[in-house]
């Protein structure tokens, strides 16, 4: 049976119970979808659980499968199309294009010793060159690490330390509404923090700003470009389950994981969520407005829509400016078939007059897709009346690669309904746990989010360099049970869908951004007047959440008077940009004298989060010391 022949007949309950019953079976059929130089053996190898290995034997390559094989039928059809509103430039390059650009980047990293099963990081603004860099890395076998570029020096020294990258690419600057953000200076002190040195430094020089280089290390991408003008890199042919990439996310403790994915069941996934979830069709067009620094960019700027066949629209630039049509006259100008976004982006439009989006012509456009933090039911409804079209929500997570929960309108037309992200997607064999005895909770109870593995493709194979991590961290949270656990809370009706109730951890999403308030905490504490403090997301009507802090200063008196409390405010807030970067600042610093604690030293983040939000603490049983709520009750102004 061809890829895909199953959905035809069955609902999309008939295609997952299938997914799970005869995950062989079916994951063959899906394999179809891609190209692959040598056939697979096994499907599925999951003898060590929790691990799992998918198409085993299999040689493919993720740059054959976005750009080489569509050159044949489509080389002169649109395959990037970048938009730049901060730079006001746009370029469309054919899959032909492409192709000759990935190449040069691939030959430029090759003269610089980039071998296959070599890390490449990649901390760049939004510009094709990024893109480029990415497709590269697949081409050759290299393993790329994309940090992304609202990231500050702190965290891009730990992601080079852990990732030990031959070669780093970078570009003079970012620009955000307008204001250059130099990366450059960011980069050259992660380069002196960082204990592992990379020997090169690829730099696009946008003519931004000007940099430093550093002789024998930089390189400026456009003169040894010139010299591989006509360069002409073969694929290599990976084994299935060699290592296509690495991205870091945050959870609990404060050092960030390295979520690493294989080359073929990645391909497949992508492929599969392309025909089932996205309905996304060969010569049409993609646009995420996303960040390559993050999942959804991987999956669904650069390798998703690529893979289908599809344009793919990267766009540098905020959804207001020149006006906050912006957006949908993108979707008329490159007849855009499928979008995604993010909540807060439209949470952003909703302030404006609403007139913008019927302005243009968006009938190309068949659904908006958004992921990435809760959807409001306001929001959704306000977006989907606005233009009418489908809204549909999606839910995943970087450890996942491609959605958990969604609809798939490519089986079966399944209606959305507001609040909630939709069913399970095939290949996820998903359970609602108890959180303390593991069993599953009946319906319209909370539990919390879990797969039975194996995992299916696409997924996280490991932590970088740390399986011990990836069990412990992942596998061993739900007593007595291996299995996943998305550190989610989620309930499910009687009709099957589910909803998502928040963190079941120490992670926050601030408009859209995952964000360990452990690494923030850790931030805040390398100020020399910081004793101890805490972090907490507290629930904001346009950002989803923002980070609040509440500090206990080395000495008190420093905050004695309103003046210092807001100087003293202003520089940690420095702190936390300069190491982590802005997207991590938090919105509030509290000083207080103590932090709640239970009895044993555990700070109480949820009553604080509680208090933050006007809601009851819930239980104070053990607390050591009742004043330190009050405390925190008076900074924020709770009534409760
Ligand atoms: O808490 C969930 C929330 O974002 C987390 C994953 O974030 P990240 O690793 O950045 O991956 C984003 C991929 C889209 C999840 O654990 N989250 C993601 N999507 C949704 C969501 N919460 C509610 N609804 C969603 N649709």
């Amino acid at each position: 049976m061809a890829a895909g022949d199953t959905a035809k007949a069955s609902s999309l309950k008939d295609f997952h119970a299938r997914s799970i019953a005869d995950r062989e079976g079916f994951w063959a059929e899906q394999a179809a979808l891609i190209d692959w130089h040598q056939p697979f053996g096994r499907v599925l190898d999951d003898s060590r659980p929790p691990f799992a290995r998918w198409f085993l034997g299999g040689r493919t390559n993720l740059c054959h499968n976005a750009v080489d094989r569509h050159l044949a039928a489509q080389r002169d059809a649109p395959a990037l199309i970048h938009v730049s509103t901060e730079t006001d430039t746009e370029r469309v390059y054919t899959f032909g294009e492409l192709h000759r650009e990935v190449m040069r980047m691939a030959a430029v990293m090759r003269s610089l010793g980039v071998r296959r099963g070599d890390r490449v990081l990649i901390y760049m603004p939004m510009i094709p060159e990024a893109a480029f860099a990415m497709l590269a890395c697949a081409r050759i076998g290299a393993i790329h690490s994309v940090v992304f570029g609202g990231f500050a020096s702190h965290s891009l020294a730990s992601r080079i330390d852990d990732a030990s990258p031959v070669l780093v690419v970078s570009a003079d600057a970012g620009s955000r509404a307008g204001k250059v953000v130099p990366y450059k200076p960011l980069l050259d002190v992660a380069l002196e923090l960082a204990r592992s040195k990379p020997a090169s430094v690829l730099m696009v020089d946008r003519g931004l700003v000007p940099f430093d280089r550093k002789p024998g290390r930089d390189h400026d991408y456009a003169p040894l470009r010139e010299r591989h003008l006509d360069a002409d890199v073969p694929v290599e042919w990976l084994e299935s389950n060699e290592v296509s990439y690495t991205l870091y996310t945050s959870g609990t403790t404060g050092t960030p994981k390295g979520v690493q994915r294989d080359v073929g069941g990645y391909a497949v996934a992508l492929a599969a969520s392309m025909k089932y979830i996205f309905c996304g069709n060969a010569g049409e067009t993609y646009f995420s407005t996303s960040d390559i620094g993050w999942v959804v960019g991987h999956s669904y700027i650069v390798y998703g829509p690529l893979i289908a066949g599809m344009a793919t629209l990267m766009y540098e630039g905020t959804p207001l400016r020149p006006d906050p049509g912006i957006l949908w006259r993108l979707v008329e100008k490159y007849r855009v078939t499928v979008m995604f976004s993010a909540p807060t982006a439209i949470r952003v439009l909703k302030k404006q007059d609403p007139s913008w989006l019927t302005r243009y012509d968006l009938s190309s456009l068949r659904a908006l897709f958004l992921a990435g933090e809760p959807l409001d039911e306001p929001t959704a409804r306000w977006i989907g009346e606005g233009l009418g079209k489908p809204v549909i929500d999606n839910y995943w997570q970087t450890e996942t690669g491609w959605p958990i929960l969604s609809v798939a309108h490519g089986i079966e037309k399944t209606p959305t309904r507001l609040g909630s992200p939709g069913m399970p997607m095939y290949g996820y064999d998903l359970r609602l746990l108890h959180e303390q005895t593991g069993e599953e909770v009946g319906v319209n109870e909370k539990g919390v989010v879990a797969i039975v593995p194996p995992l299916p493709p696409g997924c996280m194979q490991t932590v970088w360099g740390n399986d011990e991590r990836f069990v412990q961290t992942y596998f061993s949270t739900v007593p007595g049970r291996l299995v996943y656990s998305t550190f989610d809370w989620g309930i499910r009706d009687p009709d099957g869908y589910f909803f998502i109730l928040g963190r079941t951890d120490d992670v926050i999403n601030v408009a859209g951004h995952r964000l360990g308030t452990r690494e923030i905490e850790e931030s805040l504490s390398s100020h020399p007047a910081v004793a101890e403090c805490a972090v907490v997301g507290v629930a904001d009507a346009l950002k989803g959440q923002v980070a609040t802090a509440f500090v206990v200063l080395k000495d008190p008196s420093q905050a004695a008077s309103d003046d210092a409390r807001l100087a003293l405010e202003g520089q940690l807030m420095a702190t936390v940009d300069q190491q982590l970067g802005a997207v991590a600042r938090p919105s509030r610093v509290h000083f207080v004298t103590l932090l709640p604690k239970t009895r044993s030293g555990k700070v109480l983040r949820r009553s604080i989060q509680a208090l933050c939000e006007a809601r009851d603490p819930g239980d104070l049983t053990t607390i050591e010391d009742p004043s330190a709520l009050e405390q925190v009750r008076q900074a924020v102004g709770a009534r409760v």
